[in-house]
């Protein structure tokens, strides 16, 4: 038995690292996608071949490694554990995603993995692959605010509350986005420590940022459905003054900006910042003015559009 999976990487659109401090946030899951696919084997190990590294594991014993391919081992021993297997597996990841570059490659793994691992076992719901996927995804990031598994588990526009859960939105808009890439991998869980710190050293000042930034997400909704890119620019353009307040950005991330706000209709940080990637709203008629410009400065980049599949799965009988 094969078992596939894949779930869509993801940008946020509004409201990163606020949302862990309970404030809304508003994500899309993006059209790139990994895919993962899992099979047993007759071996009493857990193998597992990704481009970030191959590891093979035995079912026995626990796996305490601080390595990236720990959430695929936390979810294949929670699935061997729970349902008394003693057979081995095989898992590959492929990836349309880069890690570390604020996309949702670790998130759509996760999301990936737990469907593709646990349709071997039984039939979880896709509530249950979101949940498993967070905990996988803790292995690595111990505080996520569960945000980047939801959008990738359920695809669209999603306007995400870590107490309350997610509603998706809907659109009309044919908007796309522009990503462009500082060439500087992040690690989410090292920048979310910095705003950590800054919230405990400024607790009024990153409290009356998450009031304005409440403010903010609260006019995304109905600038979407009225399909205002104008205004839906600016609010990006105004989340990305709080990005700069709570210290996510750098020179090549504010320079990346400036260059893509010039055709666009506004850009902002996306994800953790502090490297990683920025985006830019676009449609048909600045899209490629926006790609032209950022590459004539040497930046690399590339367009999206919304994916409203999410994660989407398959068992193939052998
Ligand atoms: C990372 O993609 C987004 C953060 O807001 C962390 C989180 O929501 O878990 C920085």
């Amino acid at each position: 038995m094969k078992s596939i999976a894949s779930a869509p990487g993801k940008v946020i659109l509004f409201g990163e690292h606020f949302v862990v401090y309970g404030v809304k946030a508003i994500l899309g899951s993006i059209d790139k996608r990994v895919t993962v696919t899992s099979s047993t084997s007759p071996e009493e190990s857990i193998t597992i071949k990704s481009t970030l590294g191959n590891l093979t594991i035995p079912i026995s014993e626990p796996y305490e490694d601080n390595s990236p391919l720990k959430p695929f081992a936390f979810i294949a021993k929670k699935m061997i554990r729970e349902f008394d297997k003693k057979s081995g597996l095989e898992i590959t990841i492929k990836s349309d995603l880069l890690p570390g570059i604020g996309l949702g490659s670790s998130s759509a793994c996760c999301v990936a993995a737990a469907a593709s691992i646990s349709n071997l076992f039984t039939k979880l719901s896709k509530e249950e692959v979101r949940k498993l996927a967070t905990d996988a995804e803790k292995t690595i990031f111990k505080n996520t605010s569960g945000a980047d598994c939801t959008v990738c588990t359920y695809g669209g526009i999603i306007e995400y509350d870590k107490k309350s859960g997610f509603k998706q939105l809907t659109t009309n808009s044919d908007f796309s986005l522009v990503i462009a890439n500082s060439m500087t991998p992040h690690s989410t869980d090292v920048v979310a420590n910095k705003v950590k710190e800054f919230r405990e050293e400024n607790p009024q000042v990153f409290s009356s940022l998450c009031n304005d930034e409440s403010k903010l997400i609260a006019k995304v909704n109905s600038s979407l459905s009225k399909n205002n890119l104008n205004q839906l620019g600016q609010i990006m353009s105004e989340n990305q003054n709080y990005l700069e307040k709570i210290g996510v950005a750098n020179d090549k991330l504010r320079s990346m900006i400036r260059i893509a706000k010039e055709t666009s209709f506004g850009a902002k940080i996306t994800g953790a910042g502090g490297g990683g990637c920025i985006i830019a709203l676009v449609d048909k008629s600045n899209s490629e003015q926006t790609i032209s410009n950022l590459k004539s400065n040497n930046i690399e980049c590339f367009s999206v559009k919304i994916d409203s599949k999410g994660l989407i799965q398959e068992l193939i009988e052998e």
